[in-house]
């Protein structure tokens, strides 16, 4: 007899299609069925994990978003001084430029100085890059802003080929800390291969301090870092037919004052089963998964990752307690 396939099989197997065509699930699959067991934080920011962050940056402990303010609202001339050196008329780049809350402080001051620049943001939203398009016009009248939606490096090149202006690519918020340190050494140097002489960069970095400080920006009272975590298990369960318990998961941030690495991961309460799709992923009690890393860096340190990815650190600016860095590097 010919085999039918049934109205509910084919549901099945369309939906399942869909699901190992989704990099989403074959990162996740391939993550959890690792040997240690692993996710990848760039899937962190769904609506609800973009939410959370929102709140964690509004919790007590966690520092780095209000220092980079701080340098961005208090030393504002400081930052502009190198970029604006020649005078000449150059393109400033925002990788991930999210609301650009900061920058914007910035760009107004630039507008102020009447600086002959075109700001363009590039961020893989295309919601974010529509928000910037519309309201940036409103708040900083006269600012010259091109959006791009995509991916950082091929933006990049699409910026390179829309003008021949001096580049200035800003990657803030310590977002490179979110990469271990030879994997953001060859970002870096990626960034130096997409521009030319002369282009600049401007890295917002956290810098090492008491270890107790950044634990605690990692592990703060309110549980939000908790939940911040947990949503990408119940993002899972929304997106890719999983069945996670959250409550037999737990949260654990670590940090290690000599390599400057602060990681967080999710431990397993239960020996467990879980199901993604059609796969089954079994955990161990007390088994981990690691989550993120958010890399703390020494000014020694961010100066020589700019030599070995071809710039040379012309400025760092600090915010008011030395936690923070905005460092600023030209391609050589
Ligand atoms: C986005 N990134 C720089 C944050 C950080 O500090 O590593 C993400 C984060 N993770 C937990 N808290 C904040």
């Amino acid at each position: 007899m010919e085999h039918t396939t049934t109205a509910t099989q084919q549901g099945t197997s369309t939906k399942s299609q869909a699901l190992t065509n989704n990099q989403f699930y074959t990162d996740v699959i391939a993550g959890l069925t690792s040997s240690p067991k692993r996710l990848n934080s760039k899937y962190f920011y769904d609506a609800v994990g973009d939410k959370l962050f929102q709140d964690l940056m509004n919790s007590p402990e966690y520092y780095p978003t209000d220092c980079e303010m701080e340098i961005f609202t208090s030393y504002t001339a400081e930052l502009a001084k190198e970029i604006t050196a020649d005078g000449d008329a150059f393109d400033l780049i925002e990788l991930g430029a999210g609301d650009a809350s900061k920058s914007s402080h910035l760009l107004g001051y630039l507008i102020d100085k009447k600086a002959n620049f075109t700001y363009l943001p590039i961020d893989i939203s295309a919601n974010v890059i529509s928000y910037l398009n519309v309201t940036l016009p409103v708040t900083l009248p006269g600012i010259k802003i091109t959006g791009l939606q995509g991916e950082y490096f091929d933006m990049l090149k699409k910026a390179a080929s829309i003008s021949n202006n001096r580049k200035v690519v800003m990657f803030l918020g310590s977002n490179v800390g979110n990469m271990p340190v030879a994997e953001a050494e060859v970002f870096c140097r990626e960034l130096r291969n997409n521009l030319s002489p002369g282009d600049m960069v401007l890295v917002g970095v956290d810098l090492k301090k008491n270890p107790k400080t950044v634990l605690a920006a990692y592990n703060d009272k309110g549980g939000i870092t908790k939940k911040f975590n947990l949503n990408l298990l119940e993002r899972i369960n929304r997106e890719l037919q999983g069945n996670f318990n959250i409550s037999q998961f737990d949260h654990y941030a670590t940090y290690d004052p000599e390599s400057g690495a602060c990681k967080s991961y999710l431990i397993s309460l239960i020996n467990q089963q879980i199901k993604i799709g059609e796969e089954n992923i079994s955990f161990k009690k007390d088994e981990y998964i690691y989550m993120e890393i958010s890399q703390k860096y020494t000014v020694e340190q961010i100066n020589n990752m700019a030599k070995v990815a071809g710039f040379k650190p012309l400025n760092q600016v600090f915010d008011s307690k030395k936690w923070f860095v905005d460092a600023i590097w030209i391609a050589v």
